[in-house]
This record gives C-alpha cells, sequence and structure tokens, in this order.
C-alpha cells in the first residue's frame, strides 16, 4: 500500500553534517520526497510535537535537545513508507541498530539517534498534520 510518514532528520545529524548523506540515502531507497523544509523549533513546538511521551522521564532532555538547533522535516511517500522508514532507521538505540542503519551508522545516544519517524499509520497522519496543515491565518 503507498503510504506517506514524517521523517526528521535531527540537529545531531545536521550539526555532524550528515544531513546530504541521508537524503541521499533516502532518494536511493526510492521515497517520494514530497514535502521538505528546515525549521528550529521552539522549546513549545518540541513539546507538542512529543506530546505522547509528556510522562517519560526523558520528556525535557529530549524537547530541549530538539529545540537546540536546525532540523528537516520531510514527507515520504512510497509503498509501505512507515515500516520501510523504519528500517531503514533501525532502532531507537544506535547502540542496538542493525548494521547499515542510519542510527547505527549516524546516532550516538537513544536520545541523538539523528532521524525520526512517525511509528504507524495514525501517528503519521498526527505528525504530518503538525508540520504541514495549512494554518488559518489569525484575523
Ligand atoms: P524518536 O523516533 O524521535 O521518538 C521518540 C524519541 O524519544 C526517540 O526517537 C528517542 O530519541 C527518544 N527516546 C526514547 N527512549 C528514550 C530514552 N530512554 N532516553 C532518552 N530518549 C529516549
Amino acid at each position: 500500500m503507498v503510504e506517506k510518514t514524517l521523517a526528521i532528520i535531527k540537529p545531531d545529524a545536521i550539526k555532524k553534517k550528515v544531513m546530504g548523506k541521508i537524503l541521499q540515502r533516502i532518494e536511493e531507497e526510492e521515497f517520494l520526497i514530497s514535502g521538505l523544509k528546515m525549521l528550529h523549533l521552539t522549546k513549545e513546538e518540541a513539546q507538542g510535537f512529543y506530546i505522547v511521551h509528556k510522562d517519560k522521564h526523558f520528556y525535557d532532555p529530549l524537547t530541549d535537545f530538539m529545540s537546540s538547533g536546525e532540523i528537516v522535516i520531510l514527507v515520504l511517500e512510497g509503498e509501505d513508507a512507515i515500516s520501510h522508514w523504519r528500517k531503514v532507521m533501525g532502532a531507537t538505540d544506535p547502540a542496538m541498530a542493525e548494521s547499515g542503519t542510519l542510527r547505527q551508522m549516524f546516532g550516538s545516544s537513544v536520545e541523538q539517534n539523528s532521524v525520526h519517524g512517525s511509528d504507524g499509520p495514525e501517528t503519521a497522519e498526527w505528525e504530518i498534520d503538525y508540520f504541514y496543515k495549512e494554518k488559518k491565518e489569525e484575523e
């Protein structure tokens, strides 16, 4: 099934200058990139994006990290895009990620793990809306 997923290149990957390598891998994997923008999130925007983790012990450091620098936010389309992108990323903890996955190659900790991807169809829809839904202009 053709799906869309939200992918993020996190601040650690931008600082390491591997954004180009990650984009190249996305193209080699035959995803269609149908959205791409660079943003520097505020702490509040990062908290909103990760609201599902608000009770976790890592919520505060994670949202500090995600608002610490530029990130690249992508919409990827393709056959089974959600699971395909998760396979390309590898396990959340880079130390556990399979060889050749992005997190194994570029991640340095469970927090600074280089990339994000939606974990299911409903999350993908919600996450894409979070960054790409047209905001109604306030009058
Ligand atoms: P991500 O795919 O962006 O989704 C939630 C993030 O929380 C995850 O990647 C990790 O970076 C982070 N995370 C998950 N578990 C932990 C943890 N135990 N400690 C710190 N960060 C975590």
